[in-house]
């Protein structure tokens, strides 16, 4: 299938992401190899709708036993700009107290999502909560938080694939791209 006229450039494509996803599992299969988790099982938790290509392929990696759930939590509204504070959307089934929790996530901008999921885990009883993201955005982080595993660091530019969307649109392109932002206004689908 031809490029879409809204790719604008390919940042990183489908063997270099398979390899860093590789890369990054055996970095957290050292992890937890040896580590005493509760009912020896960690609880992974991906927010939905952005981590589907990157969790799908993780979790085949990891080599210890683990449970999966997911949540949604809002924070964009689909548009280019952070609208609004993080609301819960869909909460986990997973009982948590005392759990080791692995939180994953398409990417980190602000940092205002995995803040808020990573306090409201640890609020509701998880023993340790790490994060694993696919990309991060270093220049627009605006709080504290650092995921413990990160794929790629990218610049400021709104990103579209493998999980990252723009109106929903693009999560299953296989690469990560720019979008190209100057043909949006007026766009029709
Ligand atoms: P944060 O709370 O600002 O860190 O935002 C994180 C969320 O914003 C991610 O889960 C993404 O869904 C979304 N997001 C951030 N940057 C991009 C991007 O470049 N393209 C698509 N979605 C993005
Ligand atoms: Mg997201």
């Amino acid at each position: 299938m031809d490029r879409h006229p809204l790719v604008k450039k390919v940042l990183v494509d489908k063997v270099e992401i398979d390899s860093k996803i590789d890369s990054l599992a055996n970095e957290v299969n050292s992890y937890y190899k040896n580590k005493k988790v509760k009912d020896n099982t960690v609880v992974i938790i991906g927010l939905l709708k952005g981590c589907i290509p990157f969790m799908a392929s993780l979790i085949k990696k990891f080599d210890f036993q683990c449970v999966i759930d997911f949540m949604i939590v809002s924070s964009y509204g689909g548009t280019l700009t952070n609208i609004h504070e993080p609301k819960i959307l869909h909460n986990i089934n997973t009982d948590i107290k005392d759990a080791d929790v692995l939180i994953v996530e398409d990417i980190i901008d602000t940092g205002i999502t995995l803040n808020f999921m990573k306090d409201y885990l640890e609020k509701k009883g998880a023993k340790e909560v790490k994060v694993i993201t696919l990309a991060s955005k270093p220049n627009k982080l605006k709080t504290n938080i650092k995921p413990d595993w990160n794929g790629f660091e990218f610049g400021d530019e709104f990103l579209i694939g493998y999980g990252l969307d723009y109106q929903e649109r693009f999560r299953n392109l296989p690469y990560i791209a720019i979008c190209d932002t100057d043909k949006l206004n007026d766009w029709e689908w």
